[in-house]
Order: structure tokens, then sequence, then C-alpha cells
């Protein structure tokens, strides 16, 4: 009898053994899988926008480490050594990136799962209507479903902005905001979903930016706080 007993915790043992790993192997591929990120913008995201090295850190922080942040431009220094690879483009206009159909090579060669856009400054500076700058947009968007038709997408409303000789830019960037959520709403899709962030709420250029556009220090713990818990649940959705 003992020795029967015994072969039957041995035989449960070996077959929990056998039923166990594989279960636990699909679990570790799960919570494991590398989620490759673009963030695209302008000057705000890449020059240097160090608020993607906060938000890299506050997500390492935080346990979530699959991640791989990815894009054409190399991080620029941010004091410590985060993983900043991005779409960033000094002075660009979204209307310019979708015209020059730039965006698709940068995709190609990068291959997100994960775009995060804070786009438009540019074109708000130069007065394009916000309904040209939600068109560009739709064409961004589309080259990102093109690339990956599951991409998730994250769109800003984008920060405030309050430069020298443009005191409309102010209530240029509230239009656009506005534009941006009925934007994202009406391309929402649950194979390839929107999530809008907003980064205007909270953000005061007086004491934010040092130039009314570019954000300082404080700004750039400011973006990094507005975008993490959308970002983060995104990544916790792979
Ligand atoms: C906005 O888009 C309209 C329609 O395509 C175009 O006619 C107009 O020139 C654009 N405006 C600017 C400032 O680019
Ligand atoms: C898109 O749909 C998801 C749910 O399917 C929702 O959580 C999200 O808020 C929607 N995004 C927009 C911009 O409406």
């Amino acid at each position: 009898m003992r020795f029967a007993y015994t072969s039957l915790v041995a035989a449960l043992a070996w077959s929990a053994c056998v039923v166990a790993a594989p279960s636990a192997s699909v679990a570790e591929r799960q919570t494991s899988a590398t989620v490759r990120i673009m963030a695209l913008g302008d000057s705000i995201t890449g020059s240097p926008g160090c608020w993607r090295a906060y938000l890299w850190k506050k997500l390492q922080d935080a346990g979530i480490k699959n991640t791989d942040f990815v894009g054409t431009l190399a991080a620029q220094g941010c004091g410590f050594t985060y993983d900043g690879e991005n779409e960033g483009h000094g002075g660009y206009l979204a209307t310019n990136i979708a015209s020059q159909n730039l965006l698709p090579s940068w995709l190609s060669s990068t291959k997100p799962d994960v775009v995060m856009m804070h786009l438009g400054t540019n074109d708000v500076w130069s007065n394009i209507p916000a309904a040209n700058i939600t068109a560009a947009f739709s064409t961004l968007l589309s080259q990102m479903r093109t690339q990956k038709s599951t991409m998730k997408v994250l769109v800003a409303q984008i920060i405030p902005m309050n430069p020298s000789g443009c005191s409309a830019c102010g209530q240029r960037v509230v239009d656009l905001n506005a534009a941006i959520k009925t934007w994202a709403s009406s391309k929402n899709t649950t194979t390839s979903p929107i999530t809008v962030v907003d980064c205007w709420t909270g953000f005061e250029t007086a004491s934010m930016t040092g130039d009314g556009v570019h954000p300082n220090e404080a700004g750039n713990q400011k973006l990094a706080t507005s975008w993490y818990a959308l970002l983060a649940g995104v990544i916790k959705s792979f």
C-alpha cells in the first residue's frame, strides 16, 4: 500500500509537472513579449524630448520592462541612459510628413507595435487649419495600419503654446485638440484602437517651457506623467 501510495503521489507530481510546464511558458511568453513603441513628433518629442527618458524610467520603475522604443533617430542626452530611439523630427509639420510621404519608410525600418504621436505644433504655428491637420493624421494613420493592421495608436492632445509673435497660437491649439478628439473617435476600431492622451490639461507654458513651446525640466516631467498611465495600459494589453 505504501509503495502504491508513493507511486500515486509520484504520478500526480509527474502529471502536474507535465501540465504545469507548458502553461507556465505560455504565461512567460505573454508577459515578456517585447512591445515596440515609436514616439512620432517634432522637436517637442525629439530635440531632445527628455520626457521620453522620464517616461521610460517610470515604466522601468513599475516593472514594465518589455518595451523597445524604436525610431530612426538616436536618443539625445538626458542625464542618464535610457532607451531613446524616436521619430521626433525637429521643425516638421504633420501636414508635411503626410504630403511628403515620410512615415512609411520610418515604419518599415523600425516596425512598431505602438505609435505614440504628439504632432501639430508646427502646423498650428504656421496657421494650418485644424481640419487640414486631422486630414494629415488620417493619412498617417492609414500608413500605420498598412504597416501593421493591429497597430495601437496613442494620439496626444498637444501641449499648449505661447510663442512670442503668435498670440493666436494658444486658441489654435485648443481648437486642434478638440478636433483631435472627434477625429480619434471617428477612426477608432477594435482591431487598431486609438487612445487620446490629454497632454494639454495642467501644462503651463509660463512655468513648463522656456520659450512658450518647448518643455523645460518641469514640462518634461509633466509630459512623462501625462503619457504614463495610458501608455502602460496599452503595453499591458499585449
Ligand atoms: C487646407 O486644405 C484645403 C483642402 O485640401 C486646401 O485647399 C488648403 O490649401 C489647405 N490649407 C493650408 C493652409 O494648407
Ligand atoms: C476606442 O475604443 C476603445 C474601446 O474599444 C475605447 O477604450 C477608446 O476610448 C476609444 N477611443 C476613442 C478615441 O474613442
